[in-house]
């Protein structure tokens, strides 16, 4: 079965269909889903939803566009629930520099900060990079030591060059609805040369729909699409990719298959 590794299903467009949404998970051939935080909120949110349905998992982490927000209290809070069985990674973090809300220092400390954090609770960590991959190289690169429970590219949008020096670091790599569209050179250029092992499914939904929904709100079960492309790019079947990419997930998220 399916696992999306990357949603957040916190969101408010979520909000009055979000149990039917859960209650069709099994339907869609959906086995797991990870629900990444972006701020304190959202975090929390998605620890409740652990508790609520079997098959929601949680990512806690303050995303870079809202690095300020990321205090000594809300430090202490992830400390708290980092060991929670269902919370199985530090995320997502890391460097954005195209939407541009806070300063580069403020960004590139607080990263730093979050890798600790996940170093010190034994949590991989799933890492956002937009318009700032030399920088956030630099910075993984740097501090390898706290790379011990892996992590994962997420929305990986980088060149294969760039992929490669990632991959010495021992990293995931995640695809998301973009590699479905019909100008997008991801898959060809970059996905086909990754090793099989390394890469993961995700939607970031209800972002990123996948064609042919493309426009419309996107739902994890979309996942489906995205293995399909996948598959393809592979030339394997549709079952293998799923077998391949379900085995990396628990591979990386640990906690995933206790
Ligand atoms: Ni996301």
């Amino acid at each position: 079965m399916l696992i999306d590794t990357h949603a957040h299903l916190s969101d408010d467009r979520y909000k009055d269909n979000l149990e039917e949404i859960i209650a069709e998970f099994k339907t869609n051939n959906l086995e797991k889903v990870i629900n990444v935080g972006y701020d304190l909120f959202s975090s929390k949110i998605g620890i409740e939803l652990t508790q609520k349905y079997d098959s929601v998992y949680a990512s806690i982490g303050v995303h870079p566009s809202n690095a300020s927000e990321y205090t000594l209290e809300v430090e202490t809070f992830f400390k708290s629930v980092a060991n929670s069985k269902k919370v199985v990674a530090v995320g997502e973090i890391g460097l954005d520099y195209y939407r541009s809300t806070e300063e580069k220092y403020l960004q590139k400390a607080v990263f730093i900060k979050q890798l600790e954090l996940a170093n010190e609770c034994n949590l991989p960590v799933i890492i956002h990079i937009r318009d700032a991959y030399a920088d956030a190289l630099t910075i993984l690169q740097e501090h390898k030591h706290l790379l011990n429970n892996s992590g994962v590219l997420h929305c990986y949008g980088g060149s294969l060059e760039y992929a490669k020096e990632v991959l010495k670091l021992g990293l995931y790599f995640g695809f998301d609805g973009p590699i479905t569209f019909k100008n997008s050179n991801t898959a060809e250029k970059v996905l086909k040369h990754l090793p099989i092992d390394r890469i993961l499914t995700e939607t970031d939904s209800p972002y990123l729909t996948p064609h042919p929904y493309r426009g419309k709100l996107n739902e994890p079960k979309y996942v489906a699409l995205v293995a399909k492309k996948m598959a393809e790019v592979f030339g394997v079947s549709v079952s293998e990719i799923i077998e391949i990419t379900n085995k990396n997930a628990k591979n990386l998220f640990k906690k995933l298959s206790e």
